[in-house]
């Protein structure tokens, strides 16, 4: 596996497997690696030639200077978990190799209903700064297919626009994979190191209420669901649900009424002390 941190060098290995054919896969994190980044790249490099992954801390997309800072980082060890993987290429960039200049930190993005609720309502400008970076990436790197996790289905949604309708010339297919959890179901996340003891065992209750409402939710009205939910996790003091939303995928409009001709995916964002941790069901 090789590491590369210029955007130079980069292009120049991965023209020589495109002028032969080869199909690239691309997995973009942010580092601090688990088993859903490994899952990720367990896929593509099933269906690639080549597997490359970028490591990069985007500071574009955190909304909260306290929370770029406290972002777990550790190259090295990263590195190591997937060493024996199907990874071929870690691109590890500096910022100066994402972001040249100041201009190159602004955008003009159009996403509608996709960025203004839930994530996008919290979290002022952070969709932004993910399409800006993914798209970078995704002009560096080029690749067949990039990979991203159902864990975070609303970014999900909005690079699959940003495909669609800014980058369609590249002609990239999005691969959504399934969320990775530990065994009391706590989806798995970087943001989890950063968890007490306490938090830890409290934030096992999110994935058990989400699968307990996707298990009844025919017997409660949309209104009586979204405060059961809320209110099975609040009553647990380390836990604070900052929102639960019923939207349909893809244009995440909100459910009002159970309509078996939606598809019905349940989000829910919760402070586990200090701690956001956010994750998602699908109903049907
Ligand atoms: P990061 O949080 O590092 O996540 C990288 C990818 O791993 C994302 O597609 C995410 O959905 C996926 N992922 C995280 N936890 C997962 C889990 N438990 N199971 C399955 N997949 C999981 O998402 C980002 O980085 C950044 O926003 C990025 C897209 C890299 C842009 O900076």
């Amino acid at each position: 596996m090789k590491v590369i941190n210029k955007v130079e060098e980069l292009t120049v290995e991965l023209n020589i497997f495109r002028s032969k054919g080869l199909s690239i896969g691309f997995v973009p994190t942010m580092g601090a690696l688990h088993q859903g980044h490994l899952s990720l790249i367990e896929t593509a490099g099933k269906e690639n030639d080549l597997v490359v992954m970028s490591i990069f801390v985007n500071p574009t997309q955190f909304n909260n200077s306290e929370d770029l800072k406290k972002y777990p980082r550790d190259l090295n060890k990263d590195i190591e978990l997937i060493k024996k993987s199907a990874c071929s290429i870690v691109f590890a960039p500096d910022e100066k190799d994402i972001y040249p200049d100041e201009n190159s930190k602004k955008s003009d993005f159009n996403f509608g209903l996709l960025t203004k609720i839930m994530e996008g309502k919290f979290r002022p400008s952070h969709f932004d700064g993910v399409a800006m970076v993914v798209k970078r990436l995704f002009e560096i790197v080029q690749p067949s297919k990039a990979y991203f996790g159902q864990k975070d289905i609303q970014q999900f949604l909005v690079i699959n626009h940003l495909n669609n309708h800014y980058l369609a010339d590249l002609k990239i297919t999005l691969v959504k994979c399934p969320i990775i959890r530990e065994p009391d179901g706590l989806a798995m996340s970087s943001r989890n190191l950063l968890l007490n003891d306490d938090s830890r065992k409290s934030a096992g209750l999110i994935a058990k209420t989400l699968i307990q409402a996707k298990e009844n939710y025919k017997s409660f009205s949309v209104e009586e669901l979204k405060k059961w939910v809320i209110d099975n996790i609040n009553k647990d003091t380390k836990l604070k649900v900052e929102y639960f939303e019923l939207v349909n995928d893809p244009d995440l409009e909100e459910i009002k009424i159970w309509d078996k001709n939606k598809k019905i995916l349940a989000c829910i964002a919760v402070f586990a002390g200090s701690i956001r941790l956010i994750d998602n069901i699908y109903f049907n």
